[in-house]
């Protein structure tokens, strides 16, 4: 008897173990330990706030101060098909700490921060050297380039089509691939595994 207790302990350690990384407690997003941060160690107030938030497009209940770069450089190529503009929707709200200009804990009206992003989370201003993001990826697009699977019906691996699960108002944005609470728990902050490039092939017909 007491040997199956000790089993199930242990049964339930390993599943509350898995449990416990799938989400944003403990994730590179978790500052609920952060020296600057004085509300109550709270996680989610860095972003978002249940009252006075930031009215945005696609911008759930903002609390954290936002960037005033309106000039990044863009991703280009001759290759490309989509039509490519300034950062917009909730990519906005990633550069307000990944472009580096606004200080992690200038949230809730705060303004004095002095924590910048430095190092390798720190994309700049400069995303030429990124992956482009705030661009329609729609059938058209699809049809313009045979290497790309049409979103409208190509599934994603995660419940439905690419539109469903992976763009924001038919967009392509940071969320596209990555998940800011950590969600399923993979490395990198990914939407979904990106082993034997899945990620990646998910969209591109390679
Ligand atoms: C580092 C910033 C950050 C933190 C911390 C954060 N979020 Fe978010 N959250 C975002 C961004 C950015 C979006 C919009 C883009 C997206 O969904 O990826 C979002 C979207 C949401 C949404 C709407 C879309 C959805 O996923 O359902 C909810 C609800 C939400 N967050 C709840 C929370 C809660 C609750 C916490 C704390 C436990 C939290 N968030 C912590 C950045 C953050
Ligand atoms: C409040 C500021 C803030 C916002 C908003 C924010 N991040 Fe971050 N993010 C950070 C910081 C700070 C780190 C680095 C943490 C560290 O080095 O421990 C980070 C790390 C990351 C990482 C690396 C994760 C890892 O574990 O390697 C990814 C990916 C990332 N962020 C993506 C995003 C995306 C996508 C969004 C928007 C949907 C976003 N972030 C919004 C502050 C932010
Ligand atoms: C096309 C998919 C895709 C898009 C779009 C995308 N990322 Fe990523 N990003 C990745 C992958 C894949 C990695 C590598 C993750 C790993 O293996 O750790 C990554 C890594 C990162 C890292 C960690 C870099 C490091 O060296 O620590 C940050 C921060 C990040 N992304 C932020 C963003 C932000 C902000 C945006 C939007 C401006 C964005 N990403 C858009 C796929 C993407
Ligand atoms: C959610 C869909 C999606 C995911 C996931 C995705 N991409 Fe893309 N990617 C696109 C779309 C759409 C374009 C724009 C293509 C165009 O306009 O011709 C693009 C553009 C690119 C380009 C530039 C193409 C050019 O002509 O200059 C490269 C290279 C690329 N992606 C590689 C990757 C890699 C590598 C990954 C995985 C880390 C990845 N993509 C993940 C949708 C995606």
């Amino acid at each position: 008897m007491k040997r199956l207790y000790f089993f199930l302990t242990f049964a339930f350690l390993i599943v509350f173990t898995q449990l416990g990384t799938a989400q944003i407690t403990g994730s590179s997003h978790d500052f609920s330990a952060a020296a600057w941060n004085t509300s109550n160690n709270e996680i989610c107030i860095v972003c978002h706030t249940p009252h006075n938030a930031t009215i945005l497009p696609d911008a759930p209940l903002w609390n954290h101060a936002l960037s005033a770069v309106t000039n990044y450089t863009l991703y280009a190529s001759g290759t490309l098909n989509a039509t490519m503009g300034q950062p917009d929707g909730s990519s906005k709200l990633c550069l307000s700490c990944h472009d580096g200009t606004v200080a992690i804990e200038n949230y809730g009206g705060v303004t004095s921060g002095t924590t910048f992003m430095s190092g390798g989370p720190l994309l700049g201003t400069a995303l030429s050297n990124d992956h482009p993001v705030s661009f329609l990826y729609d059938a058209a697009l699809a049809g313009a380039d045979p290497g790309l699977q049409n979103p409208a019906t190509a599934l994603s691996g995660l419940g439905g089509t690419i539109n469903q699960n992976m763009l924001i108002s038919g967009r392509m944005q940071c969320s596209s691939c990555h998940d800011v609470h950590n969600g399923a728990g993979i490395t990198g902050l990914l939407l979904k595994s990106n082993s034997h490039s899945a990620l990646c092939l998910t969209c591109h017909i390679k």
